[in-house]
């Protein structure tokens, strides 16, 4: 099962510029989370310091029993290779091919031979549906070709702490919708621990097993995906809608008067950006048929409960209707209601044909 990630009152500013202040959470072992915020602030910064790249200067961040903030750089150096990490822009090196970039960490971090690269190598590329592919260069594949490349070199040191920054940005719906699915099948696969930050409502909404938000200089929330997803909290319902109307501005905050002019702007007809007002807990993705069960699934069931008492109502009752396979969620659209299948019918970009179990339906009511 992958590590954990303890992080307790980690501050982090840049010169003056305090980017957030007191952030405390559990990234759950083997299980898969997402952080969300507007662009801004700090997410990248965040994913930078869980692997000692930026330092805070207050707090612990402790990864398998170590502070990384307080430890030698000979121990930082170790911890890495427990991580395998998505660069928001890929960051692959333009002059290698495929294969080269991908088998870069083996042949910096192990004494492999040649031989044993190539096979890890090539299993990776095919996961990620790059086969076939590897003696191209950057430049001549496409984004979300590239984005799959960084995800292949991430996972080449068995990682058991995947990061990926922004994985879906440059992709189209239906590649964030097999990237999606990617990500569920090797947390399925290797039962390793992922953090995503990403602005990807999708993503957001149908895979991570916990949530959490960072906002003015803060983290608004961090814990099961059912406590954000029912959250009355202004600035969590408008990220999740995609609105206009809310706390979040173009530039990261908005004063009162501002929320109240776009707020009579709405009132009187005028569209607020979002398509539907989504309310309650889709359904999560679940692995492709075929692949290992998701072993955090149960692990993360027996957590839960024990917390149970503590989360707020609706968060309770979206766990008990999970628990119980009676998912709920409503989308407010445009007066009608349609069904919506309980699992979604993508597959991994493996070639895998996908058998869509037998659906529970929920129902989405379209009102307004
Ligand atoms: N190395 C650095 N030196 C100084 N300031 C930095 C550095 N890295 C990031 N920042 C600042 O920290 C803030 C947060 O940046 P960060 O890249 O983490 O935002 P983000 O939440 O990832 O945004 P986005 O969603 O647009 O990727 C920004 O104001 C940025 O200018
Ligand atoms: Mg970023």
């Amino acid at each position: 099962m992958g590590i954990g990630i303890q992080v307790e009152g980690l501050t982090k500013s840049f010169g003056p510029q305090r980017i957030w202040e007191d952030v405390t959470l559990e990234v759950p072992a083997g299980e898969v989370s997402v952080l969300l915020g507007p662009s801004g602030t700090g997410k990248s910064v965040f994913l930078k310091s869980l692997i000692g790249l930026l330092r805070p200067e207050r707090g612990k961040i402790i990864v398998d029993g170590t502070d990384i903030i307080q430890c030698t750089a000979k121990e930082l150096y170790e911890i890495r290779t427990l991580f395998g990490v998505m660069f928001q822009d890929g960051a692959l090196f333009g002059s290698m091919s495929l294969y080269d970039n991908t088998a870069f960490p083996l042949r910096e971090h192990t004494k492999k031979k040649e031989s044993e690269i190539r096979n890890i190598v090539m299993e990776k590329l095919d996961l990620v549906g790059l086969g076939g592919d590897e003696t191209k260069f950057p430049g001549e594949i496409s984004g979300g070709m590239r984005k799959r490349a960084g995800l292949a070199r991430s996972l080449v040191l068995d990682p058991q702490i995947i990061l990926c920054d922004e994985p879906d940005s440059g992709l189209d719906p239906v590649r964030t919708a097999y990237l999606s699915q990617l990500l569920i099948d090797i947390n399925a696969q290797i039962d390793c621990t992922i953090l995503i930050v990403t602005h990807n409502i999708n993503i957001a909404r149908t895979v991570p097993d916990n949530m959490g938000m960072l906002f003015r200089k803060h983290l608004v929330m961090f814990g099961p995906r059912e406590v954000l997803l029912t959250s009355d909290e202004p600035v969590v319902r408008q990220f999740l809608n995609g609105r206009r109307i809310g706390p979040i501005g173009m530039s990261e905050e908005k004063d009162e008067s501002t929320i109240a002019e776009e707020q009579a702007m709405f009132d009187a007809g005028h569209h607020d950006g979002g398509v539907e007002e989504i309310e309650g807990v889709p359904p999560q993705i679940q692995a492709t048929p075929g692949m290992p069960e998701r072993q955090a699934v149960a692990r993360r069931q027996a957590r839960v409960r024990e917390l149970m008492h503590t989360l707020p109502p609706a968060a309770q009752e979206a766990i008990r209707d999970d628990l119980e396979g009676t998912h709920q969620y409503h989308a407010s659209a445009f007066g009608e209601t349609v069904e919506a299948p309980r699992h979604r019918d993508d597959d991994a970009p493996t070639g895998v044909i996908p058998t869509v179990d037998s659906p529970t339906v929920e129902t989405r009511t379209l009102e307004r």
